[in-house]
C-alpha cells in the first residue's frame, strides 16, 4: 500500500513509498485510512530536525493525526466495522514507569515511551493501518470530515486540564483567558475556552485572512497588537500559549492576572535567545502565586474530553479550520504553507 514516510534526521526524504499491508495483531482493528492532519511536528520531522524509525528500519510512515473507518474489528473489541475513528499517539514506556503505570503516559518520566508517527512506531499516514482498541477513539459519525482534529483537540485537552488542576490548589474562578497563537492549537484552545464559558481573548500577528474571523465567530475577542499590552489590557487569568515565540511567552507571563496560570504547548528550536528582565518576571511570578506548565501529548482521558467537545463544537465552524485538503500524492503541497493556512489535510 502507498503511505507517506521520511527517514528521520534525513532532510528532504519525504515521499510515498509502497510499505506492506499492516497485518492486525490478535485483537487489534484493522482500519481504512481516511485522512492525516499535518502540523509543526510532521514539518519538523520531514526537514529531518525530529523523529526515530522503528528499531532496525530506516524509514518511518508517520501522520499522527489520524482519522480512519473500521475495517475489521474481532467481536467483544467494542468496534465494529463502519466506526469512525482516531487512533492515540502514545503508547507506554516499557519498564513502565509511575505515571505510564497509572495510565499517564502522557507524563511519561523515563522518555522512553514510542509514538505513533513519531517516535519508533508507525503513524497512520497510510492508506490501512492497524491500532490496539484500547488506542482507538470512536468518533460522532457528524465528525467525518474534521476528525483529523481530534488529536490537536487532545492537547488543547490536557492543557486546560491541566491549568484546572493547577488552579485548583487554592481559590480560582477563572474568568478571561488569553490565547496566544491563532493556529490550530490556538484556535481550538479558544474553541474549548469558550464551551467553559470563559471571556477568550486570541493574539495573532496577522490581520487578514481567515483566522480574525474564526475567532469572533466563536464568541471570543481577536488581537493583533503588541503582546505585552495586549496581555496588560485583557489581564487574563489563564493563558494558552501556541506560539512557542520567547518574546511573547515572557510579555504574555509578565503580564497576567495574580494568581495567572500560563500553560505552555508550543515546541520551538532551541537557541533563540531574547533579553527579558529576569528579577522583574521571577518577582511577578512570585508575589502574584503565578504559574507557569509545560503540557505535552494526551492521555485516554484527554482523547475522551477532545471528542466530546468536538461533538458539541459547531461543524461548519470546525471545517473552516480545514484551509485545503491535498491528495496523497501531492504531499509536497501539503508540506508547504500556504498564507491562509490554518490546517492542512492529506486525503489517503
Ligand atoms: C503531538 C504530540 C506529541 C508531541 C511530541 C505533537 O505534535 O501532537 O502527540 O507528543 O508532538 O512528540
Amino acid at each position: 500500500m502507498r503511505a507517506l514516510t521520511v527517514i528521520p534526521s534525513q532532510k528532504d526524504s519525504l515521499a510515498v513509498t509502497d510499505v506492506p499491508e499492516p497485518e492486525p495483531g490478535e485483537g487489534d482493528l484493522l482500519v481504512e485510512g481516511l485522512a492525516v492532519g499535518v502540523c509543526g511536528t510532521d514539518k519538523e520531522i520531514a526537514a529531518g530536525e525530529y523523529g526515530w524509525a522503528p528499531p532496525g528500519r530506516d524509514r518511518l510512515v508517520i501522520g499522527h493525526e489520524s482519522l480512519g473507518r473500521v475495517r475489521q474489528a474481532p467481536s467483544g473489541s467494542g468496534f465494529a466495522p463502519g466506526d469512525l475513528v482516531v487512533g492515540v499517539v502514545r503508547r507506554p514506556d516499557p519498564v513502565p514507569c509511575g505515571a505510564c503505570a497509572h495510565g499517564q503516559f502522557d507524563m511519561c518520566r523515563n522518555g522512553r515511551y514510542t509514538e505513533r508517527g513519531i517516535k519508533e512506531l508507525d503513524g497512520y499516514a497510510g492508506q490501512s493501518w492497524v491500532v490496539e482498541p484500547g488506542y482507538a477513539v470512536r468518533l460522532d459519525p457528524r465528525l467525518a470530515d474534521v476528525g483529523m482534529l481530534l488529536e490537536p483537540t487532545s492537547v488543547v485537552a490536557k492543557a486546560w486540564d491541566e491549568v484546572e488542576k493547577v488552579g485548583a490548589r487554592a481559590w480560582f474562578a477563572p474568568k478571561t483567558a488569553l490565547v496566544t497563537g491563532a493556529g490550530p492549537i490556538g484556535l481550538l484552545a479558544a474553541l474549548l475556552g469558550v464551551q467553559r464559558g470563559l471571556e477568550v481573548h486570541v493574539l495573532d500577528r496577522v490581520t487578514d485572512g481567515p483566522k480574525p474571523a474564526l475567532v469572533r465567530d466563536l464568541g471570543a475577542v481577536y488581537h493583533a497588537g503588541d503582546a505585552g499590552e495586549v496581555a496588560a489590557k485583557v489581564s487574563p487569568d489563564v493563558v494558552i500559549e501556541a506560539t512557542g515565540a520567547g518574546p511573547v511567552i515572557f510579555a504574555v507571563a509578565a503580564n497576567t492576572a495574580p494568581y495567572g496560570i500560563v500553560c505552555l504547548t508550543g515546541v520551538s528550536s532551541a537557541g533563540r535567545r531574547i533579553t527579558l528582565d529576569a528579577g522583574g518576571l521571577n518577582r511577578d511570578i512570585v508575589l502574584q502565586n503565578d504559574v507557569l506548565i509545560g503540557s505535552v501529548n494526551a492521555n485516554l482521558g484527554h482523547y475522551a474530553g477532545a471528542a466530546d467537545a468536538l461533538a458539541r463544537a459547531d461543524l461548519a465552524w470546525l471545517n473552516r479550520l480545514i484551509s485545503r485538503r491535498v491528495p496523497l500524492e501531492a504531499l509536497h503541497d501539503a508540506f508547504t504553507a500556504g498564507p491562509q493556512d490554518v490546517k492542512v489535510v492529506i486525503e489517503l
